[in-house]
């Protein structure tokens, strides 16, 4: 019996080298779980019409915590054209299986560090150590939109001005969910011997919906007196961490904001090779590499597995292994301080699995793992290239239906 089940979906294009490079890792830290592959990705839109089947949905109601790789996703028309034929008639719509994901297990924080590690070429700046808290379920990802205008809204209040062949998109914020999110910021912040948390808004035009997630923040800062606090529109906000990045500390905003800007971030302490993310709810968590499924890169063990193996990290912390987790950001932190093992993106030419096995040889002795398991986990990356081979069905009986709920 292993300590936790941890469904394993690896996806499409990188996804799966990079999870293998963070499986490696894991192993080599001695962190004890079981690991259930899990199918999601465009395979599975273009032959069930569904790239989040409802067996994954199940196997994730079974496992402790999911660790997610990357997916390809296309644009409507492509999407369609791909479907396999006998789909084609069903009136099929494709959705993001990471967006619908965060919705459906109520994952509702995405937190993203961002920490310049020492020695990294890329940072755009040194000491850099933010923490970005996006509220992941509402916001301008609700999905309700409208290619015009429907007829029932024409009698609303200002719609006049709205010309009929406007296309709209809901902005839902509630003051529900602006209080959670800002409430694990504070929770953050203090037990994490963090000094302040900024409100990123655009109250000043968006009265209603920042309006209502400003208020919400305030009062729940003020139940932190310890904890400095403080606001910012979003396009200051941009210029301001550019000019000067190490004023903030801990971040809080809304789910487009918050996109936006964890993007930011994470190009200021080395790029899409460094930057990973949790979605977290109350008692579920999917952790992942920030980055896509990078087509180009596909199958050539070149890309940089850092971000999935910090996601590790963080999916470990999150568990309750802490010294594990401590084990692995050090191990990352020593690797990238000493500099010889550089993928591409950091101006070297080492492999993925170059450099999962580099921070798996920096982890302390204790949890070293032999020249055999490494050989043999390096051997594995190889073959772990497509779904197929791995295919692990599973029955299903949950209730969410199958596209999205
Ligand atoms: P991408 O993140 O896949 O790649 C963009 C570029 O960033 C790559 O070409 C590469 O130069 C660099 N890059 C990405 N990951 C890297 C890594 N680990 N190490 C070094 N360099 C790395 O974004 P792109 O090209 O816009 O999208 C490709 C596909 O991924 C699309 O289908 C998109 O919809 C999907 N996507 C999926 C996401 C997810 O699974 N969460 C997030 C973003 C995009
Ligand atoms: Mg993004």
């Amino acid at each position: 019996m292993h300590t936790y089940r941890i469904a394993w979906l690896p996806g499409d294009g990188i996804g799966p080298e990079v999870c293998d490079a963070a499986r490696l890792v894991l192993d080599a830290a001695g962190f004890d779980a079981e690991y259930c592959h899990g199918d999601i990705g465009w395979e599975f839109w273009r032959k069930e019409g569904d790239a989040l089947p409802r067996r994954t949905l199940d196997l994730l109601r079974s496992t402790d915590c999911a660790f997610f790789g990357a997916i390809t996703s296309k644009p409507m028309a492509e999407a369609q054209r791909e479907l396999a034929p006998e789909l084609q008639r069903l009136s099929r719509v494709y959705r993001s299986p990471i967006v619908r994901l965060r919705r459906l297990l109520d994952l509702y924080l995405c937190l993203r560090p961002c920490r310049a590690f020492v020695g990294n070429r890329l940072n755009y700046r040194d000491g850099i150590d933010l923490v970005m808290f996006r509220e992941n379920t509402e916001g301008m990802y609700i999905g309700v939109e409208y290619p015009a205008v429907p007829e029932s809204f024409r009698a609303e209040p200002g719609m006049e001005a709205i010309p009929p062949d406007a296309a709209l998109s809901l902005r839902c914020v509630t003051r529900a969910a602006s209080a959670r999110i800002a409430e694990a910021a504070f929770r953050y912040a203090v037990t994490h011997g963090r000094r302040k948390v900024t409100a990123v808004h655009k109250a000043n035009v968006l009265r209603e919906t920042c309006g209502l997630f400003l208020d919400a923040v305030r009062e729940v800062a003020s139940r932190y007196p310890e904890i400095e606090f403080e606001t910012a529109n979003v396009d200051a906000m941009c210029m301001w961490l550019l000019k000067d990045p190490l004023h903030y500390d801990v971040i809080v905003t809304t789910n487009l904001f918050g996109d936006i800007l964890s993007d930011l971030c994470a190009q200021m302490v080395g790029g899409l090779g460094f930057a990973y993310s949790g979605n977290i709810g109350d008692t579920y968590a999917v952790f992942e590499p920030t980055h896509g499924s990078a087509p180009k890169y596909a199958g050539q063990n070149k890309v940089n597995p850092l971000a999935a193996i910090l996601a590790a990290k963080m999916m470990v912390e999150w568990i309750g292994q802490r010294e594990i987790a401590w084990n692995i950001e050090q191990a990352v932190a020593d690797v990238v301080q000493h500099g010889t093992v550089r993928t591409y993106d950091m101006g070297g030419t080492a492999s993925t699995m170059d450099m999962a096995r580099a921070v798996a040889q920096a982890l302390p002795a204790s949890h070293r793992p032999t020249e055999d398991q490494v050989n043999m986990r390096a051997a594995l990356a190889q073959r772990i290239d497509s779904h197929g081979s791995k295919i692990e069905e599973m029955a299903g009986t949950g209730a969410v239906d199958s596209q999205g709920g």
